[in-house]
Parts: structure tokens; sequence; C-alpha cells
């Protein structure tokens, strides 16, 4: 079986395709035939040994895939070979089969392609938990969303959308911010060609943005919290562009809340809530409402270009790989 492999920590170009074993599924497994495996920012990081999981090596990166159920392990019921399925992992996706625990798949509805349910689950399923069960988002709220063309950004433009509110995609290029609008964005923020703050503030009359949704950080979370609205919620996404530091006599004078966003311990915490998001998430690809949208699928072999293209800020949506 083909594998992508982390066999020492580095860049992009230190991951090495190799032979490996069949695997077997274990009591209570399933083995997953991939059909897709998406990649996240993340997986820039956790091959360097830079992010908050460290697996051990070798590993593969991949947080998630699409598939086929392809064998089943002692004491598994309820599926089946053939299924389609979604398995979230962590890691270990970019190959060409992988063995996931059963209670942990998830069955995909007809209507859904294997292409949008691979990249699906981490990226909606966090803008889901954090615009509904941490910062509450209601019909008729301003939702600012920095990043607005990334892989966890347009998902939080299209459910936000969805949600009702009035969404300011905000993002570091005209073609980024445009492909936000095709994704329902109603007003758009070009923040490498205008101030963030006073930008955002200009497109609220002044009021500020009632909730901010932040995967990027870095320089752009001060003017970004700067924007907010009395009694704002500022969502802690993401760090692609830095860990920031920021002034706490700003969650004072504006009344705000900063809400961390683990959507991780999420899933561990709650599995409940987990699985009601996920049937949200799938029934809305189902009836068009949400696209999942896929930017490019390149071959399980081309993997370290296909993450060369995340880390050079170069991703629209979700970047699949396929064996
Ligand atoms: N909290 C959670 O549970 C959770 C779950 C999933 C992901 N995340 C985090 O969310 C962040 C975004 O993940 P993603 O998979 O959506 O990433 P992505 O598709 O690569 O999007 C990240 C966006 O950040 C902006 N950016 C700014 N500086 C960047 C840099 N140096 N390199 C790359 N992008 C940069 C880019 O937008 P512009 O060019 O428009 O600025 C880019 O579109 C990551 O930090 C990830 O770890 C957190």
């Amino acid at each position: 079986m083909k594998a992508v492999l982390a066999k020492a920590l580095g860049g992009p170009e230190t991951l090495v395709v190799e032979n490996l074993p069949e695997p077997r599924p274990g009591p209570g497994e399933v083995l997953v035939q991939v059909r897709a495996a998406a990649l996240n920012f993340f997986d820039t990081l956790i091959i360097q040994g830079r992010y908050q999981y460290k697996p051990d090596l070798p590993f593969s990166p991949g947080g998630e895939c699409s598939g086929v159920v392809a064998a089943l392990g002692k004491g598994v019921s309820g599926w089946a070979e053939g299924d389609r399925v979604i398995a979230h992992l962590g890691w270990g996706a970019c190959r060409e089969r992988v063995v996931a625990k059963a209670e942990r798949l998830v069955r995909i509805p007809a209507g859904v392609s294997d292409e949008q349910a691979a990249g699906l689950t981490i990226t909606y399923g966090t803008s889901l938990h954090g615009l509904k069960n941490r910062a509450c988002l209601k019909a008729g709220e301003t939702l600012a969303v920095l990043g607005a063309a990334g892989g966890a950004g347009l998902s939080a433009v299209e459910l936000g959308r969805i949600m009702g509110a009035r969404v300011i995609a905000c993002a570091s290029s005209p073609d980024k911010l445009d492909l936000a609008r095709r994704h329902g964005a109603d007003l758009t923020l070009d923040y490498a060609a205008e101030d963030l703050k006073a930008g955002l503030k200009r497109l609220t009359e002044g009021r500020g943005v009632d909730v901010v949704y932040d995967a990027v950080g870095g320089d752009l979370a001060e003017p970004a919290l700067r924007a907010i609205a009395w009694e704002g919620r500022y969502l802690v996404v993401g760090f692609a562009g830095g860990i920031p530091k920021i002034p706490l006599n700003l969650l004072l004078l504006k009344g705000c809340d900063m809400q961390g966003v683990f959507w991780g311990a999420f899933v561990e915490r709650d599995p409940a809530a987990h699985a009601a998001n996920m049937a949200d998430l799938l029934a809305w690809v189902a009836e068009g409402r949400l696209s999942a949208h896929v930017d490019a699928v390149y071959p399980l072999e081309q993997t370290p270009e296909a993450l060369g293209v995340i880390a050079r800020r170069e991703a629209r949506g979700k970047i699949l790989v396929r064996p």
C-alpha cells in the first residue's frame, strides 16, 4: 500500500512515498479505501513538529478523508463493505487505505460527492462549532471573517450566510474576495489595501461588527478587535499569520468576549453535539446550500506540492490529494 510519510521532521520537501504492509482492522475498527484525503493548514505545521499534536515518526499527514469501507474488524456492526464514509483521523490520511474506529466514521449521504465530503469535517465543523456553539451568532448580526478565502474562512462565510448574518469577507487580494463573494459574502474588505479597523468601521457605519471569525491572527487580530461592536464576540480560531498578543483593556472598553474555538476538543467532549453538527452540514451540502468548495485535487505522490500551495498562502478553499 502506498503512503506519504514524514520520516523526519521538516518541510513538505522532506516527505517521501513508500510502500507499507497492508493494514488490517482490529476489533471495533474498519478498513477504509481512501478516495480523497484533505489537507489543512495544520498539515504544514504537523510535519515540522510545530503543531499542538505531535505524532510519533513515521506518520502520514492528512487529518481527514472520504472513502469506501473495504473490510470490517471483529465486533463491528452497522457498516458494510462498499459504504461511502468520512473518516476524521487527526493525521494519517495521505495513504491508499486507512484504519479508523467504527464509531468515528460518518456516512456520506446521496448528493454529496467524495471530494466534497473529504474536506468538510474539519473546516466546516470548526466554523459551525464556532459560530453556533461558541458565538451564538444571530440572524441580522454582522460577521467579519478574516482569511475568508482559506479553507476555514470560506466555510465561515457560507455558514454565516446560512445563519442569516450580514457577512463581511476580509482577505488579502481582490481574487480571494471575489471567491468569497461568490460564496455568499455581502461585503468585502481587502486588508492588503485598506486598514482593517478603519474598513470594518466604515462598512458598519461606525457601529463595529458583532462577531469576528479569526483563523489568521498575527497583525490582523488587534485591529479586528478594535473594530468589534459593544458585546461583540471574537472567535479565536487559528494563527496562520502568527500568534498575536492582545491588550486586555480592549475587552473591557468594548464589553466584548474573546472565545477560544478548539474543535478537536469539542468533538471529544461533546460527541453528540458534533454528530448533530455533521448531520446539518451534510444535509446542507446535499441540498446545495453549502459548496464544500474544492480548489484543486493532486495525485497522492504530489502531496508535497499540494502542501506548498497552502504554505505559500495560495490555497482557495480546500486542497485534496487522491491515491
Ligand atoms: N480552532 C480549531 O479548532 C481549528 C480548526 C481548523 C483549523 N484551525 C486553524 O485555522 C487556521 C486556518 O486553517 P485553514 O486550513 O483554513 O488554512 P488555509 O486554507 O491555508 O487559510 C489560511 C488563510 O490565512 C491567511 N494567511 C495569513 N498569513 C498566512 C500565512 N503565512 N500562510 C498561510 N496563510 C496565511 C490566508 O488568507 P489571506 O491571504 O487572505 O490573508 C489564508 O487563506 C490555521 O491556523 C488552522 O490551524 C483551527
